[in-house]
C-alpha cells in the first residue's frame, strides 16, 4: 500500500471537505501535559531521544561538492558533515584531538580542517594527517587520533539523516517516502533563535484549525480555516494546506490536475525537520532545542534553479521565499511565543488537542511510544 495519498487523491479529498464543510479528523484527542513544555527533565529526555534516533541534519544538496561543511550543534553536540573525496559524507564531533578547540563553524568548502589554536590538521576522512613539530609526542598514534565520528551519517532520497549514538529505532527512516522534489537547489539558508519550546512552533505547522484566527489577513484569504488533509506514516505525518484556487481544478478531468500551486504540503520529519512544499520553493526547518523555552532554527530553501540564475535572480528568489514564508511563520511565532510565556501562569495542568489535531496526537504518542525505551532508562 502507498505510503501517501496520491496528488489527484489529496485533491478529490479537499472537494468532498469543502462540499460537506468538513476536515479530516483523528480518533483521538489528547491531554498533553503543561510540564512537557517547561521542564528540564523533560528536556534531557527529548535530547536523548534525539541523539539516538537519525534525524535530518540538511537536505543533500547543501552539501553537494567534495569539501563542502556544515558546522553546528545537534542536540547539544557539536559537529561537522562533510562532502569527501569519494562524494560520501562523513560526520564528526567537532573537536581536535590534541586540546579539544572546534575545526569549523558555520559552513563553507575545504581540503583540510586545520585547528586554528596549534595547527593539527586532519583529511575530509577525518584521518589525522598533520602535527606541527611532532618530535614533542614521542608516543602519539596517528591512526588513533584522527576525528571522532558519529554513529552513523547517510542519505536519503535528497536528505541527510545523521544518528549521533546507537540508534534505538528507525525512526523517521522506518516508513519515509521522497518528499524533497528532484532537482533543486538550494538558494538561501538562515538561522535564528526564539523564546519556546522546540515542539511548539512545530506544532503549529501540523494543524489548520488556527488558518482564520491566527493569520486573517495572509493565509485566509487565500485559503480555507480548519479545511485539510491529515495523514500519518510511521513516525512521521503530512498535512495538506489547500488554497482557495484549487476550485479551478473541478473542471479539470482527473488525469490532468496538476496540484502545483494549489496546496501546501506540510511534512514533519519526526521529529524535528518540517519540510514545507511551496507553491514556488521549498523550505526545510530543522529546530535545535537549546533549553525547554529556546530554541535555534536552521532553515533551507530550494528551488528549480537552472545554473544560469544572476546575484540579482538570486536575490529575487530570496526576497520572494522569504515574504512568502516569514509572513505566515512571524504571525505563528507571535502566538507560540505566547503560549510560552503563559505557560508560567500556571492555568493549565495540560494543553486539550482535539480531533483535528491529529497529527499532534501523532508526534506526541510517537514521544511517548519511543520514550518508553528511551536510552536514559537502560
Ligand atoms: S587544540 Fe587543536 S591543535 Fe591544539
Ligand atoms: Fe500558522
Amino acid at each position: 500500500m502507498a505510503i501517501l495519498k496520491t496528488d489527484t487523491e489529496v485533491i478529490q479529498q479537499i472537494f468532498e471537505h469543502i462540499d460537506q464543510g468538513t476536515t479530516d479528523r483523528g480518533d483521538e484527542t489528547w491531554q498533553e501535559p503543561t510540564i512537557n513544555y517547561t521542564s528540564e527533565d523533560r528536556f534531557n529526555e527529548e535530547i536523548e531521544l534525539l541523539r539516538h534516533l537519525p534525524i535530518v541534519f540538511a537536505p543533500s544538496v547543501a552539501l553537494k561538492d567534495k569539501g563542502c561543511y556544515i558546522a553546528r550543534t545537534v542536540a547539544g553536540v557539536p559537529i561537522i558533515v562533510v562532502r569527501d573525496k569519494d562524494d560520501g559524507l562523513k560526520a564528526f564531533r567537532n573537536a581536535c584531538r590534541h586540546r579539544g578547540m572546534a575545526l569549523a563553524e558555520g559552513q563553507g568548502k575545504i581540503s583540510v580542517f586545520r585547528c586554528g589554536y596549534h595547527g593539527w590538521a586532519y583529511g575530509l576522512d577525518g584521518a589525522l594527517q598533520h602535527v606541527p613539530h611532532d618530535s614533542g609526542f614521542p608516543d602519539l598514534d596517528f591512526s588513533c587520533n584522527g576525528l571522532v565520528r558519529l554513529h552513523s551519517v547517510s542519505e536519503t532520497d535528497g536528505l541527510i539523516y545523521i544518528c549521533i549514538d546507537e540508534p534505538i529505532d528507525q525512526g523517521a527512516l522506518a516508513e519515509m517516502p521522497q518528499v524533497l522534489p528532484d532537482g533543486y537547489e538550494v538558494f538561501d539558508t538562515g538561522e535564528y533563535e526564539q523564546a519556546f519550546n522546540w515542539k511548539l512552533n512545530i506544532e503549529a505547522t501540523l494543524e489548520g484549525y488556527h488558518i482564520k484566527p491566527t493569520h486573517e489577513k495572509t493565509f485566509y484569504p487565500y485559503g480555507y480555516d480548519n479545511l485539510n488533509v491529515v495523514e500519518t506514516f510511521g513516525a512521521n505525518s503530512r498535512v495538506t494546506f489547500p488554497f482557495r484556487r484549487i476550485e479551478s481544478l473541478r473542471d479539470v478531468p482527473e488525469s490532468d490536475r496538476d496540484i502545483s500551486g494549489k496546496v501546501t504540503y506540510v511534512y514533519n520529519v519526526f521529529p524535528n525537520c518540517t519540510v514545507a512544499i511551496l507553491s514556488n520553493h521549498v523550505s526545510v526547518s530543522i529546530s535545535e532545542p537549546i533549553s525547554p523555552s529556546v530554541t535555534h532554527y536552521h532553515t533551507f530553501r530550494l528551488g528549480k534553479l537552472d545554473g544560469n540564475e544572476t546575484e540579482e535572480d538570486i536575490e529575487r528568489m530570496q526576497r520572494d521565499a522569504r515574504f512568502v514564508s516569514d509572513t505566515g511563520l512571524e504571525e505563528d511565532n507571535a502566538v507560540v511565543a505566547k503560549i510560552q510565556h503563559g505557560l508560567k501562569s500556571g492555568a493549565n495542568s495540560h494543553f486539550n488537542y482535539g480531533q483535528f489535531e491529529k497529527a499532534i496526537v501523532h508526534l506526541s504518542l510517537t514521544c511517548v511510544l519511543f520514550a518508553e525505551h528511551s536510552p536514559s532508562d537502560d
